[in-house]
């Protein structure tokens, strides 16, 4: 990775300004923000002015911090950040951005380099006597399963060998970069396996997981669907509690008022015994012992609280 600085002072031009076009250009992406946001612009109009120039310069960072309204060590730092912005004079048919990091150094970055110091110039960051190509090193681009690959101005190509990128660099020298495409070198399609797909060949059916009458079809295709582990998982669209005549208590207001009624007035609850009527059933009667888990005897609360006589004794 390069020392991202300015370049020297005898590269950089005395004053820098948007032509015509671009000058209405960036008066018009300054609109897009909203009030007080107008800084949010600062990396496409930095973009702008390495395209009308071919690189930042020091004058275009000034230029833009001003017309932003922005300190000048703000606009530096988004410049020197990003990899896209070049500092420099680059290559002006070609810059050869090659990615070296671990993928792309695994996959054979450090060849792609040989060839831009064979092709280009030992050093990086300078141009060929003609001043028409140069090439640099940076840090991951994002297209890491293509591996590797290089970026020249917006364009990444991807999958390269070698001679696929001593032919791209003999093309856009000779001002015919526009018919290379860009994307993988390879037989694929972007980051799908080389050759076609792998995996996921056949035709996936859905399932249907509701109750209604299944359409006519094969005897296997219906087992396959009766069977269908993906089911297990799902909620049942038939348990009685989905069925949409059942009241609630708040679709039955007076249902609910008579049960609550009836709980309040009806036996105990399920776990103790109901009482049998010793008249009703012909048994022992009164005193006659209980049946053993029976509960005797009238279970309404006694009162514990004895009677005071009027001297105030108890009773
Ligand atoms: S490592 Fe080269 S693109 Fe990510």
């Amino acid at each position: 990775m390069s020392v991202r600085r300015l370049a020297e002072e005898q590269f950089q031009p005395p004053a820098f300004s948007f032509n015509e076009e671009n000058a209405v250009w960036a008066e018009a992406t300054i609109r897009k923000y909203p009030e007080g946001r107008q800084q949010s612009a600062v990396i496409p109009l930095l973009m702008r002015a390495q395209e009308q120039d071919g690189w930042v310069t020091k004058a275009a960072i000034e230029h833009v911090a001003n017309k932003l309204d922005m300190p000048l060590i703000r606009v530096l730092e988004v410049a020197t950040f990003y990899t896209q912005f070049q500092l420099k004079p680059v290559g002006t048919r070609a810059h050869v951005q090659v990615c070296g990091t671990t993928p792309c150094m695994l996959r054979g970055a450090e060849e792609l380099m040989d060839v831009c110091r064979h092709k280009i110039h030992h050093d990086p960051l300078v141009p060929n006597a003609a001043g028409t190509l140069s090439w640099e090193e940076v840090e991951c681009q994002g297209a890491c399963v293509n591996a590797p690959m290089v970026i020249i101005f917006k364009d990444a190509y991807e999958d390269l060998t070698p001679a696929r990128l001593e032919e791209i660099i003999d093309a856009f020298e000779a001002g015919r970069g526009n018919d290379i495409t860009p994307g993988p070198q390879i037989d694929r399609v972007f980051s799908a396996p080389e050759g076609g797909a792998l995996t996921l060949l056949e035709e996936v059916r859905p399932v249907r997981t509701n109750l209604e009458p299944q359409p006519a079809a094969d005897a296997g295709d219906a087992a396959s669907a009766a069977g269908a582990p993906g089911n297990a998982a799902r909620a049942k669209d038939n348990a009685p509690e989905t069925d949409a005549s059942v009241k609630t208590p708040v679709t039955d207001k007076q249902g609910a008022k008579d049960q609550a009624k009836a709980a309040e007035t009806g036996p105990l609850s399920a776990t103790t015994k109901s009482v049998p009527d010793p008249k009703a059933a012909g048994g022992a009667g009164e005193g006659a012992p209980a049946e053993p888990g029976t509960v005797s005897g009238d279970l309404k609360p006694k009162r514990t609280r004895k009677k005071t006589t009027s001297e105030g004794e108890a009773s």
